[in-house]
């Protein structure tokens, strides 16, 4: 049984697949709406979501399918105790196909090794989001015409980000990039991703608080929220959560054909005034993201036997 808990469950040949797949869908929608009629989707949130729980239940949706699950662990059997694993032998009695959120890092993994159907690891607390990391390699693709070859600032949150651990690791299989990770001394990126992604394959990285003076030489840039509900307390929080805003003056010495990314909610990080710019990017990458869902759920189907 395939699954996707972590972004390195796929090959780059495979990610290159559901781009390929994802871009027909997007030519061709009427050909795949009745794809997975009869299919289920189970939504298993255990932590807040709007894109990512909506998208999947939207791509199954528009596949032809049917879904069903739960938005916050409180309105599901676990507030009464029951463990990860028997909701992932519960739920494969109803479903085709598992999607979950948890805040425990592990949590899809331990569901994955208990579900009899594909599970989707939809991210877990501040460790991996591989489906945002799919929503943000087409965005990528379709905005550079290729995945190699470029200098990418993440900034932000970098230590609880989930959302930059999985795209560093999925970027790293691929030629001539590097890094400048933009963040604040306390939010650096953990030590575990330079170390086992970026020292271990050799990738250039620098590490900066200055986010204007790294701007000139940015391919990509992905802002990213400071994630609140890891804090351990408020007033940390506070301090940092407006440590970088983005606003149409700190763009005066970027690329004109910067691509700006944002896996969304935004809280201050990027001013509206950004919205309208053409480096703007972090709707399409919404869109983006239901069509790569789109074609994961296929892929999983398929390759569990079910279409
Ligand atoms: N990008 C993302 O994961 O958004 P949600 O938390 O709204 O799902």
């Amino acid at each position: 049984m395939r699954h996707l808990i972590d972004i390195l469950d796929f090959s780059p040949e495979e990610l290159q697949e559901l781009m390929d797949t994802a871009n027909d869908i997007i030519a061709d929608p009427a050909k795949y709406s009745e794809v997975c009629r009869g299919k289920k989707l189970a939504t298993l949130f255990f932590e807040p979501s709007t894109r990512t729980r909506l998208s999947f239940e939207a791509a199954m949706i528009e596949l032809g399918g049917s879904v069903l699950g739960f938005s916050e662990a409180q309105s599901s059997s676990a507030a009464k105790g029951e463990s990860v694993a028997d909701t992932a032998k519960v739920i494969s009695c109803y479903a085709d196909i598992i999607a979950m959120r948890h805040p425990k890092e592990g949590a899809p993994l331990v569901a994955a090794a208990n579900a009899s159907v594909p599970v989707i690891n939809a991210g877990d607390g501040g460790h991996n989001h591989p489906t945002q990391t799919l929503a943000d390699l087409l965005t990528i693709y379709r905005e550079k015409g290729r995945l190699d070859h470029m200098t990418i600032g993440l900034c932000g949150d970098l230590k609880f980000g989930r959302t930059v651990h999985s795209l560093i690791t999925a970027m790293s299989r691929y030629e001539g990039l590097q890094f400048v990770l933009i963040s604040p001394e306390e939010l650096k990126l953990p030590s575990y991703v330079k170390k086992e992604v970026l020292r271990a394959k050799g990738i250039p990285y620098a590490q900066t608080t200055d986010l204007e003076g790294a701007m000139p030489e940015l391919d990509i840039l992905y802002m990213t929220r400071v994630q609140r509900e890891r804090f351990f307390n408020e007033e940390d929080y506070l301090r940092l959560k407006d440590s970088y805003i983005l606003t149409p003056d700190k763009l005066k010495n970027a690329k004109s054909d910067l691509s700006i990314l944002h896996p969304l909610p935004r809280v201050n990080e990027i001013s509206v005034a950004i919205d309208d710019d053409p480096r703007a990017c972090y709707f399409k990458q919404v869109l983006y993201g239901k069509y790569m869902r789109m074609a994961l759920i296929l892929k999983l189907l398929k390759e569990a036997g079910s279409l």
